[in-house]
């Protein structure tokens, strides 16, 4: 089996048990940080269970586009599927299964990036494909674990990617933005109960 299908096998087997209500706050943080149009063409970018994408399409204008959704693991996107469905949402979520580095988009068309809890999996070739699939002076944001309140369970620290460095402030978040290439990097620290995330967004050159 390869790394990406353990990966996928581990998520679909946490699908019914997932904290959608913790996963939901990261997204509002991200999205408030962010603050994407309501018509813009954005893409959450291994989605799981979609909380940015559906928080997004709920406050979708008629004749937007829908959200592009991608994610590993077909358990986690059968069950943001029935969520959104439950909100009414069917349409404006376009869900896709499958690795989402490159993302399935053409060069420079996207408006904004968001990946939520997911950045430490998918790696440096991430925002590299970002850069790509942006538009000049789109936005990215994404959230990372703050690197001293990370504590994964074994079945998913062996999937960490060693090429992200996990930021021990916000400052380093930026930073580290900075040299993957985008610039006006601006992160924070938000605070979840015992859990700390690095919330940051950035912009494409351009
Ligand atoms: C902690 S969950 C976060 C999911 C979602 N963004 C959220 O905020 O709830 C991490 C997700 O990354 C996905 N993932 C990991 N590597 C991936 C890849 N290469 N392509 C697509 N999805 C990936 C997993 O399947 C899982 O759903």
């Amino acid at each position: 089996m390869t790394q990406s299908a353990t990966l996928a096998g581990a998520f679909d087997e946490l699908a019914d048990s997932y904290d959608h209500r913790h996963h939901e706050d990261i997204a509002r943080a991200l999205i408030a940080w962010v603050a994407p149009g309501a018509d813009e063409a954005v893409a959450d970018v291994a989605c799981g269970a979609g909380a940015v994408a559906r928080q997004l399409a709920l406050g979708r204008p008629d004749g937007a586009g829908p959200v592009l959704a991608v994610d590993l693991s077909a358990g986690m996107v059968a069950a943001g599927r029935d969520r959104a469905a439950d909100l009414g949402l069917e349409s404006a979520i376009d869900w896709r299964v499958g690795d989402a580095v490159p993302l399935p988009v053409a060069d420079h068309s996207l408006d904004v990036v968001l990946c939520a809890s997911s950045l430490h999996f998918l790696g440096r070739r991430a925002p590299a494909d970002w850069l790509r699939a942006l538009r000049p002076g789109g936005r990215v944001g994404f959230t990372l674990p703050l690197a001293t309140h990370f504590r994964p369970s074994g079945r998913f620290a062996a999937h960490v990617a060693r090429d992200v460095p996990l930021p021990r402030t916000a400052e380093e978040a930026s930073a580290w933005t900075t040299a993957c290439g985008f610039t006006e990097a601006a992160s924070r620290v938000h605070v979840l109960g015992t859990r700390q995330v690095v919330v940051t967004s950035a912009a494409a050159p351009g």
